[in-house]
């Protein structure tokens, strides 16, 4: 998924190329592999684009420079066509009268684009995008007025998208069509944006479009409309301080200013929907079927809850992928409920399947931390991570303050866990581990030019070595594969030789558990591979030992993931990756 945004600033005379840019660069973690902008100044339109993040394109482009006090940009994350300066975003009809930046995917865009070249269209681009500027000028150029002419265009596509058109009219069209896209109000000038980064800075209040809705904005004012052109009253909301500047402050990135947060974040995590644990306790009490789904590190905590719901709460609890959600949409009915757990609360594939769970009429809970995304409007009650802007591409403090809502959540079920008052034993366990990162430095000396990691845990253990092992491939692109220990033996042990290394997971919680981990370490360590234990205690089975420090039992799934959230990071830095914009990947994946 890619950022989108516009803006028009009231006086003529102000060029807005600089805010864009800026903008852009805040909203680069959405999608990274092409940037561009086009303004209008004096009836033409200015175009500047390239391959590379913002800042390294503005330095080649002088992206700034454009004149005009009205202007569109784009970061981009390739869905159609390769990383190239021609597929790169604005696109410009081929009357050059329309410009178009595109987040989403137009599913006819092939139909599309044959009808469109019968009207004599020669393409620029591989892009499923550029159909939108030049279906939007012909259907215009058909006599119509403006906002006919956007109902004409919009139901001629297919597909999630949304969009904002530039017209040398200079006006700003925006259309939203299940992707995320809000309007700004500021005292100087109108942003339209995928995220409320894009434009925080300028202004001070906000309206959140929904599904189905287009806006038409000028330097006078605006209007919104829903696809059939009935005009829509929209109430602005002022937007919190908290989200006006986003800094790394004295931290070189973010990911690693947010796995420090975590000191805090912890604490914090559902404390501002205090009333939602029990709505949601009384919810699952009275379910038959509970199911619980996310994507990437959201669905690991839903991997913990299978493992800790059982135990504590004495029901059983299905984690099913959202990706694979359609595969088992017979499963849900009235009596049913979803827990979805989402940090953007905007991955289309969460989306999509909550989208089928209510269909079948299940009740949807959800777990995330922007409490004014889609996933939010879609839920029946909803507890806020409240643990501040995620930034950092892979997921870090989301995770923890995930997991600590499943747990305070538990507590519901069996107070005698006493979870809220232990708390702070976890931070302080997490700060100790903060405090003392030189195993994991020196661990990563160890590793950094390895191709291939395994990563092994038991019990609710092992959603934690999948996730020690997404956060790695996700930062360091090394191949890193979390396992249940248990299996080893029934086939990765094939693997496994001299230049192997493996990390157990092995705190010692469960005496059983703990000792059959060290029987199957001896029986790898006998294939010539390198064991790396992560335990509280150490063993002399261990090659090299990153010792936790000692926590009650239920919460070594919270502590021991930071390590390995401190590894990738280190890692990523050893291997000269930017740990803030790891290759191919983005913070939220909106396309299916
Ligand atoms: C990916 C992110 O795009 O989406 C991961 O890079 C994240 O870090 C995953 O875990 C799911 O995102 P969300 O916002 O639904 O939790």
């Amino acid at each position: 998924m890619c950022s989108i945004i516009g803006c028009i600033h009231k006086n003529a005379h102000v060029d807005v190329a600089n805010m864009l840019v800026e903008s852009m660069g805040k909203m680069e973690y959405r999608g990274y592999d092409s940037v561009g902008i086009a303004t209008l100044d004096n009836n033409e339109i200015l175009l500047k684009k390239g391959v590379g993040r913002v800042s390294i394109v503005n330095q080649e482009l002088s992206l700034t420079e454009l004149k005009g006090n009205i202007g569109i940009g784009h970061t981009r994350w390739a869905t159609h066509g390769s990383v190239t300066q021609q597929n790169a975003h604005p696109h410009v009809c081929v009357r050059s009268e329309i410009s178009v930046v595109h987040n989403g995917i137009i599913e006819n865009y092939l139909d599309l684009r044959n009808e469109l070249k019968s009207h004599g269209v020669v393409f620029k681009s591989e892009t499923d995008s550029e159909v939108i500027p030049n279906l939007l000028s012909l259907i215009l150029n058909e006599k119509n007025e403006i906002k006919d002419a956007i109902i004409k265009t919009i139901s001629k596509l297919t597909g999630q998208y949304s969009f904002i058109a530039m017209l040398k009219d200079k006006s700003l069209i925006g259309v939203k069509n299940h992707e995320p896209l809000i309007l700004g109000l500021g005292s100087d000038g109108y942003f339209l944006s995928s995220d409320i980064l894009g434009f925080s800075k300028y202004v001070d209040k906000v309206i959140y479009l929904d599904d189905g809705q287009f806006v038409i904005v000028n330097s006078n004012g605006y209007s919104i409309y829903d696809f059939k052109g009935n005009p829509v009253k929209l109430i602005p909301i002022k937007i919190l301080k908290l989200v006006k500047n986003i800094e790394k402050g004295n931290y070189e990135h973010f990911t690693i200013k947010e796995i420090n947060e975590q000191r805090t974040t912890i604490l914090q995590a559902g404390t501002k929907s205090l009333d939602e644990f029990k709505t949601f306790f009384n919810i699952l009490k009275n379910s038959n079927r509970i199911y619980i789904t996310g994507s990437g590190t959201s669905y690991h905590s839903a991997l913990v809850a299978k493992y800790l719901f059982p135990k504590i709460a004495g029901r059983s609890i299905e984690p099913i992928m959202s990706s694979e959600m359609r595969f088992f949409e017979d499963c849900f009915d009235e009596q049913s409920t979803l827990i979805a757990i989402s940090q953007s609360g905007e991955s289309a594939d969460v989306l999509n399947a909550v989208a089928l769970a209510k269909e079948k009429n299940a009740r949807i809970l959800s777990i995330v931390n922007t409490t004014t995304s889609s996933l939010v409007k879609a839920s029946d009650s909803f507890i806020g991570l409240n643990c501040g802007y995620e930034v950092g591409v892979a997921a870090t403090k989301s995770f923890t303050s995930q997991l600590t809502i499943l747990y305070r959540l538990l507590e519901k079920f069996d107070p005698a866990q006493k979870i809220s008052s232990q708390l702070n034993l976890v931070v302080g366990a997490i700060s100790k581990i903060l405090d003392n990162q030189k195993y994991i430095i020196d661990i990563c000396n160890v590793l950094k030019d390895v191709n291939h990691l395994y990563i092994l845990g038991r019990g609710v253990h092992y959603p934690i070595a999948k996730e020690g092992a997404l956060k790695i491939k996700e930062l360091s692109y090394i191949h890193a594969e979390g396992i249940a220990t248990g299996e080893i033996k029934h086939g990765p042990l094939a693997l496994m030789d001299e230049s192997t290394y493996v990390i157990m997971i092995n705190p010692k919680d469960n005496t059983s558990t703990y000792t059959d981990n060290l029987s199957n370490a001896s029986e790898i360590k006998s294939r010539g591979a390198k064991i790396i234990g992560l335990s509280n205690e150490y063993d002399q089975i261990y090659d090299y030992w990153l010792p936790l420090p000692d926590v009650p039992k239920i919460f070594y799934p919270i502590i021991e993931t930071i390590p390995f959230q401190l590894m990738a990071y280190y890692l990523s830095i050893k291997r000269d990756n930017d740990p803030d914009y790891p290759r191919n990947l983005a913070k939220c994946v909106t396309v299916k």
